[in-house]
């Protein structure tokens, strides 16, 4: 993960370094710091935690510092060495004169800080970083060509990278390459600007160069020289950004995820907007480069994703199976890329990713590539490499979610999965046309039925109170809601660090039912429909055990109150569509136990929003 950020040309370097890592703190959020060139030297300025520590820490001299004529900046997830300030990015060779910035994993790092170190390298941090500074420079040293050093240094190095390379003798200068992680250049008037994604640079400009795997970038303030590996010179491709300069706001709400959960129903909305324009209609979903006979061909679906993405891609597969009879399997990327997989020509590859970004998804989705199978992107970034590597791309269009804890992402990506199979339903023809126009008029109504529960949420808020203060969690579910009973638990978990787990209710009596006493709350997600009595038995099975029974549920019935310690009701909802609306409750309930519990709910400790690291 982590983001960076570097700027060349007249402007203040020092605020826009520091306004750019402010929109990659997604990124990261650990330790930051920046370096800059200062009365002919490069100065390095780093702190732990969160970027306000480095404003705090650059304060007295940031004026002095913003008359630099380059620099660059970096906001850390640390991968290799714990997030203090020596591991923080900037890193730089012995003599301090090359310092860089990274995002990625040096995976043959022991071996070169071994080689280095026999050349005299003198190590300070715990980083695999910090070899590459090293390397770098031992090559500068050889060529005393910074390019030239970037392109041998890169050539030993193993794993993913993105760099921005200055030199204190190379004047208003950064060189810059990436392999398997982002990077982009913004082109303004006599100034170049780099940066891990949009947001740290579109308030400057909307020109732009999106970086390509081994290419090396030199730029100055009036020039971008762009090359290949072997520095055979390229004609750079420049585009014009499809973004507006954003100032996000949490709008009067507390926190963005609380902001983000009450946006649903208008991203429900949106995305239904153009592509279900009545219910007697057929689905336009134009995004679907399959021809119809290809889509009627196709034998088997496979969706590769992770964590929030993983839960959607699971109701994608109940729904797709259940509205089109092709069998789908869903399996997190991290597993998928290290086995053999049996995809064909005839196989659809699903990768689901709100960042488009994660990286164990982009490798599954390029061997699935390799194996020719059409690749299927659903993602909230259409300027993502996900994206720019689909040959279908489904944006799901729920607007910047900055809250690190996805929500209305989450939702967004289960709508997308309902269109695309209805849509392979229609053009099967197999699937009676009533079943498809009911569950179109129940996803119609649904943003309004979110809103309910919106302006009930007290009734959810008093729940948090009371069980705030629990160490465990299990919720139980069946059926399509299975995976919101895994996505509810991943919310507590990680903004609560409350240790919560979902289960199938079914099998909680082959060995979690251990755990129950009066101390354990379990929360039943009881939607009507066709597992509603199964659920409603193991429900009984915990209570009996002197669990703290929590029910979210649709149904009316008055005995729950017996069974049940607390109820969250939800309104009326058609089983096959529940889970678009089931989670939100969930998600609500995560929100406020971390409220009461005064943790950091946008920017929960260990985490990132885009997670380009395997
Ligand atoms: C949880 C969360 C993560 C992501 C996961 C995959 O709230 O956001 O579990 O879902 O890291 O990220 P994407 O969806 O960007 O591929």
């Amino acid at each position: 993960m982590c983001g960076i950020v570097g700027y060349v040309g007249e402007k203040p370097v020092v605020d826009i370094l520091l306004e750019g890592l402010s929109k990659l703190e997604y990124r990261g959020y650990d330790s930051s710091g920046i370096a800059v060139n200062c009365d002919d030297k490069i100065e390095t300025y780093k702190a732990k935690g969160k970027l306000q520590n480095l404003r705090n820490l650059i304060e007295p001299i940031h004026g002095k510092l913003n008359k630099s004529s380059y620099g660059i900046g970096h906001i850390r997830w640390a991968t290799h060495g714990s997030p203090n300030e020596i591991n923080a990015h900037p890193h730089s060779c012995n003599c301090g004169k090359l310092v860089i910035v990274h995002n990625g994993i040096i995976e043959n790092f022991k071996q070169l800080k071994e080689m280095l170190t026999n050349c005299g390298c003198e190590f300070r941090s715990q980083t695999d970083t910090e070899t590459v500074a090293h390397l770098i420079a031992h090559k500068f040293g050889e060529y005393n060509d910074l390019k030239k050093a970037v392109s041998e240094a890169t050539k030993q190095i193993e794993g993913t990278y993105a760099l921005c390379v200055i030199h204190q003798d190379v004047k208003d200068t950064i060189v810059v390459t990436k392999r398997n992680a982002p990077l982009i250049i913004g082109i303004g008037e006599n100034e170049h600007y780099v940066a891990s994604d949009v947001p740290a640079i579109i308030q400057y400009t909307k020109k732009a160069v999106y970086l390509e795997d081994n290419q090396i970038a030199v730029l100055t303030p009036s020039t971008m020289e762009l090359f290949d590996k072997n520095l055979n010179k390229l004609e750079p491709k420049v585009e014009i950004l499809p973004w507006e300069s954003m100032s996000l706001s949490k709008m009067g709400f507390k926190h963005f995820m609380l902001k983000e959960i009450h946006e649903q129903p208008d991203v429900v909305r949106n995305i239904l907007t153009d592509k279900l324009t009545g219910c007697d209609e057929p689905i336009q979903l134009n995004e679907v480069k399959l021809t119809k006979d290809e889509l009627k061909k196709l034998n088997r679906i496979q969706v590769v994703a992770c964590g929030t993405s993983l839960h959607a891609a699971m109701v994608g597969k109940y729904i797709i199976e259940s509205l089109c009879s092709i069998p789908v399997d869903v399996e997190p990327s991290s597993e998928y890329i290290y086995r053999k997989t049996v995809t064909d020509e005839n196989t659809l590859v699903i990768g689901v990713s709100q960042s488009g970004e994660t990286a164990d998804t982009i490798t599954a989705i390029r061997q699935s590539k390799a194996r020719n199978s059409h690749i299927l992107v659903i993602t909230n970034r259409p300027d993502s490499t996900m994206a720019r590597d689909a040959d279908s791309l489904l944006p799901v269009n729920a607007g910047i979610e900055v809250s690190v804890a996805a929500t209305k992402s989450y939702v967004a990506q289960l709508v997308s999965f309902y269109l695309l199979a209805i849509y392979i339903a229609e053009i099967q023809g197999k699937m009676d046309k009533d079943t498809l126009t009911n569950i179109k008029n129940e996803l119609v109504i649904l943003p309004q039925k979110i809103e309910m529960i919106l302006a009930h949420k007290e009734n959810i808020q008093a729940c948090a109170r009371m069980y705030s203060n629990s160490r465990n969690f299990i919720y139980i579910a069946r059926g399509i809601n299975y995976a919101t009973a895994l996505e509810g638990a991943l919310k507590l978990k990680e903004i609560s660090y409350i240790n919560a787990t979902g289960y199938p209710a079914g099998e909680l009596k082959h060995g979690p039912i251990a755990m129950l006493d009066e101390t354990l709350p379990v929360l039943s997600i009881l939607m009507s429909g066709m597992v509603y009595d199964k659920i409603l038995s193991n429900s009984e099975e915990a209570k009996a055990r002197n669990a703290k029974m929590i029910a979210l549920t649709d149904s009316d019935d008055e005995n729950l109150k017996e069974l049940f310690d607390f109820i969250i009701k939800v309104p009326k909802v058609q089983e096959l569509v529940s889970p678009i609306l089931s989670i939100v409750p969930l998600q609500l309930l995560a929100y406020y136990i971390a409220e009461f519990l005064g943790k950091d709910v946008d920017q929960p400790r260990n985490l990132a929003k885009s997670v380009t690291v395997e």
